[in-house]
């Protein structure tokens, strides 16, 4: 294979790279990186960034193949994937032929026609927040936009999966899940290697949450094996589903991992979305009082139908423009299975490809005045001349988020509900710090004053 030229290689770090300095801060170290060079970066044997649109659309999108890898195990000391000892063998984490037949049976449920029978649910999910945040709003209260978003992710997964909701006060099931979220993200970045099989006190813990998932995903399935009643969520569908050249549905191990993977994938990447998307419309009331407009205009004082989100274009450039800025998926890993050519240099078979949206995403070469929150950068007229890859927060090529439109209909009518109801308000004294787990949230609570809006 012949090339020209060699990759741009950090100075100062000729044993381990920059891999101790991205440790410790990833999200400026990438910047750093992008911003030093905007092509091919090689930060150590084998380990490469990439951050220009071109870059990424070879790396995600072909024409060589990539593998996703043990997306954990290439980034942090762990033994064992954490992410593959939560969710097994579902969609998020599977290669090759398995990968393949589990996205085929998969698809069905995805179809836009099949995802706006579940806005009914959505709504229910979305209803039941709103109406919670009644009590505080009265009090004058503040509420942590990190918990809430996470309630209504893991309600709406309960709802548009099962039919039935998640996460009530006494709900083990609900806490489960959310622990599980929680110390999968504290293993991920962990210096302490993830030795899931020693007796360990934490391991115990881990393993009693996930005997307490495991039942209860069992329990809904098994459930619904015995019910003779119609249905029209996710769970029917993957229950029906038949592979077309062997006729066989998924095993009950499949579905579990299915099930498991939505509820998890399924609401936390959305859940961190959203929670930005309220700290951004809290610190920029001109942009909150839009919403609230476009949201008055187009549905009054009812709830959304399928066929309303179409017209609530302003609320998704504003969630878009959010995750422009917290793509809450901020790091993509790859792995070429055969001898690629990046940015004219050459990257061996195995190498370990790493892509960063939050980097792409605010480069200066491809977006205006970066850093600014402004959603109308996302209208059709400012968006043409834009490359493809310099936006993806879904990822991309063949495995790009199988949620993605899911995720947004679901976001529009959560936030359609909210300014409907309430005022947001940022809370002086309380700053926003970044943190770059597996998936990018706030390191902290971050609170946000609701205030019912006048009458
Ligand atoms: C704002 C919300 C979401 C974001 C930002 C997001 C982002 C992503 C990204 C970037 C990937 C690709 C990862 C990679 O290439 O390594 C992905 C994959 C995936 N996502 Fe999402 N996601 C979101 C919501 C959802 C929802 C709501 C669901 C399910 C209903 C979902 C299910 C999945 C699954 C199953 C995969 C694996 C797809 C495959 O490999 O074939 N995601 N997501």
């Amino acid at each position: 294979m012949t090339t020209e030229r060699t990759p741009y290689v950090p100075k100062g770090f000729p044993f381990v790279g920059v891999l101790l300095r991205l440790r410790r801060d990833p999200l400026g170290t990438f910047t750093q990186l992008a911003r030093e060079h905007s092509g091919l970066v090689q930060l150590r044997k084998n380990w490469f960034f990439v951050s220009s649109p071109a870059d990424v659309q070879r790396v995600l999108a072909g024409p060589v193949p990539y593998t996703k890898g043990a997306f954990s195990k290439a980034v942090s000391s762990n033994t064992v994937d954490p992410l593959q000892e939560a969710l097994g063998e579902g969609l998020l984490t599977s290669e090759g032929d398995a990968w393949k037949r589990q996205r085929r049976l998969s698809q069905p449920a995805y179809h836009k026609q099949r995802l706006r029978t579940l806005v009914p649910a959505m709504v229910g999910a979305a209803q039941s927040l709103v109406d919670r945040w009644a009590v505080p709003a009265q009090r004058g209260e503040s509420i942590d936009a990190v918990e809430e978003m996470r309630r209504v992710g893991l309600d709406t997964m309960g709802r548009t999966l099962f039919s039935v909701p998640i996460g009530g006060d006494a709900d083990e099931f609900g806490s489960a899940l959310g622990e599980s979220v929680v110390i999968t993200n504290e293993k991920f970045w962990s210096l302490i290697p993830n030795f899931a099989w020693l007796p360990t006190a934490r391991n115990r813990h881990w393993r009693k949450l996930m005997d307490t998932i495991n039942s209860g995903v069992h329990q809904r399935i098994q459930q619904r094996q015995k019910d003779s009643s119609e249905y029209s969520d996710m769970l029917s569908i993957y229950m029906s589903v038949r592979d077309e050249q062997t006729g066989e549905g998924m095993s009950e191990k499949q579905l579990r991992d299915e099930m498991m993977t939505l509820l998890i994938a399924g609401h936390d990447s959305t859940a961190q979305a959203l929670c930005w998307t309220l700290h951004l419309l809290a610190e920029y009331p001109e942009a909150q009082q839009r919403v609230r407009a476009e949201v008055k205009e187009v549905l009054g004082d009812r709830p959304p139908t399928a066929e309303d989100l179409p017209r609530l274009a302003y609320t998704l450039r504003v969630i878009h423009e959010s995750m422009r800025l917290y793509p809450p998926a901020w790091l993509l890993v790859r792995s070429p299975t055969q001898d690629d050519v990046i940015d004219g240099c050459h990257v061996p078979a195995r190498s370990v490809v790493l892509s960063c949206p939050f980097v792409t995403h605010r480069r200066p070469d491809l977006w205006e005045d970066p850093d600014r929150f402004d959603p109308d950068r996302f209208t059709a007229e400012r968006s043409t001349s834009r490359p493809r890859y310099a936006y993806f927060p879904f990822g991309g090529g063949g495995r790009q988020c199988i949620g993605n439109t899911f995720a947004l209909q679901e976001m529009q009518i959560i936030l359609a509900l909210v300014v409907q109801r309430y005022q947001l308000t940022s809370m002086p004294g309380h700053p926003v710090e970044l943190q770059a787990a597996l998936t990018l949230r706030p390191k902290n609570a971050l609170r946000v004053k609701v205030s019912a809006n006048a009458a």
